[in-house]
């Protein structure tokens, strides 16, 4: 039995009862809590239409809610759309100058791979450094870097093997030479403790509807106290240190603020921020250690079904290099999704094989029924794969 089986946690999430849901990596499933702060909210709109003040106060509450759980100052968080707003202010905040370069893995997220290598036209170098071992440190990016590197980008876990990289490892070993690390955190926040200031790391951008449990359409950039080295591509009057309090726009020179916000360009996602406030209390209430621990005894107990059925993983077999929650199958029979859909399984095929993704809701039970039905489906689309 996992560690969170008996906590009473499934009945907040009716979606886990009413599928096999092994989606975390793609997407939580709402919770009860979270669902009635949503109401709070469009009730509040529908009866009061605000007021808006007091909207806006919940905001800044959230944002410092996410800074404590971040270990960061809420002045350095800005909300962001998603994890691609967060990391294209990052690769589009620099001056590059020819000849500058930014390392990323082979394989990537391409949202986070895009964001630099659309910087290629403003004389970036994009060097694409192999993923042998199947997890990242220090010494992956070792030889690839050179007097001209600027930055690496790389995500904290990733989406196709779940790895969990070492990036303490490589901020430790680049920071002398002056070497901003960005990291997305898409797929490791609220399942992985984060101590942002421990990682050593320039930025960190993430959206919030995986481990953070909110709807999606939300995200957040932190970015280290010197800021100001990022300049916005977009401008609006929330980022604006000295725009007037009678909102009249003079041709004075703009004057940005020092922090984070200056990012923050407009109105926000008020029902999505409000709902991560909720999320951010339930997940508190359950603790990000027992939910890292749950979901790696979830992934020991699937690691043996997959062993038993001959079936190699795609990522990392050892605690200390793999997420708590990704675990990618090696089995690329076409038919096997299908098959598993048909039964309401819910996980997602990627580019190796089938991601199963576990979430602070799921038992020991719905790994066992995953196991019986994989075992079912490999009976007429047999596993190819060693086990790796
Ligand atoms: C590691 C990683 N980065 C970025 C994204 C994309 O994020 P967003 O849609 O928030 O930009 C995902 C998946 O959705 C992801 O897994």
């Amino acid at each position: 039995m996992a560690l969170l089986d008996n906590s009473g946690i499934r009945d907040q999430f009716p979606a886990a009862d009413n599928t096999l849901y092994l989606d975390s990596a793609h997407q939580t499933p709402l919770s009860r809590l979270v669902r009635a702060e949503l109401d709070r909210f469009y009730d509040s709109a529908l009866t009061l239409a605000g007021p808006k003040y007091l909207w806006l106060e919940r905001v800044e509450q959230v944002r410092a809610k996410l800074a404590t759980f971040l270990s960061v100052a809420p002045e350095q968080i800005a909300f962001t759309k998603n994890t691609s707003e967060g990391l294209n202010i990052c690769a589009n905040g620099v001056q590059w100058e020819p000849g500058d370069n930014v390392l990323l893995l082979e394989g990537e997220h391409p949202n986070n791979a895009y964001a630099w290598l659309s910087k290629r036209s403003a004389g970036l170098e994009v060097r694409l450094v192999p993923n042998d071992k199947k997890w990242a440190d220090a010494d992956t990016f070792a030889s690839y870097i050179d007097d001209r590197t600027r930055a690496i980008g790389i995500s904290h876990v990733m989406f196709h093997s779940g790895q969990r990289n070492d990036v303490a490892s490589i901020t430790a070993a680049t920071a002398d030479r002056g070497i901003a690390v960005v990291a997305d955190s898409m797929q490791s926040v609220g399942v992985i403790p984060l101590d942002v200031p421990t990682l050593g790391i320039a930025a960190l951008a993430s959206g919030s509807h995986k481990g953070l449990l909110t709807p999606q359409g939300l995200g957040f950039l932190w970015t280290a106290a010197d800021t100001d080295r990022l300049t916005p591509t977009y401008v609006g009057t929330a980022g604006i240190a000295n725009a007037r309090p009678d909102l009249v726009a003079t041709a004075d020179p703009i004057e940005l603020r020092a922090n984070s916000h200056r990012f923050e360009i407009g109105n926000f996602n008020l029902p999505a921020i409000h709902a991560l406030g909720a999320a951010l209390d339930l997940i508190e209430s359950v603790g990000v250690a027992n939910i890292e621990e749950h979901t790696h005894e979830l992934g020991d107990q699937l690691i043996e079904i997959a062993d038993s059925l001959g079936v190699g993983l795609v990522g990392p077999r050892a605690r200390e290099h793999r997420s708590p929650h990704i675990y990618v199958l090696d089995l690329t029979q076409p038919e096997l999704p299908a098959s598993l859909a048909e039964n309401n399984a819910r996980v997602s095929p990627v580019r190796d094989g089938i991601r199963v993704s576990f979430g602070m809701y799921n038992t020991s039970d719905d790994v066992t029924r995953f196991g019986e039905l994989l075992a079912t489906a490999l009976k007429t689309a047999p596993a190819t794969a060693g086990v790796s």
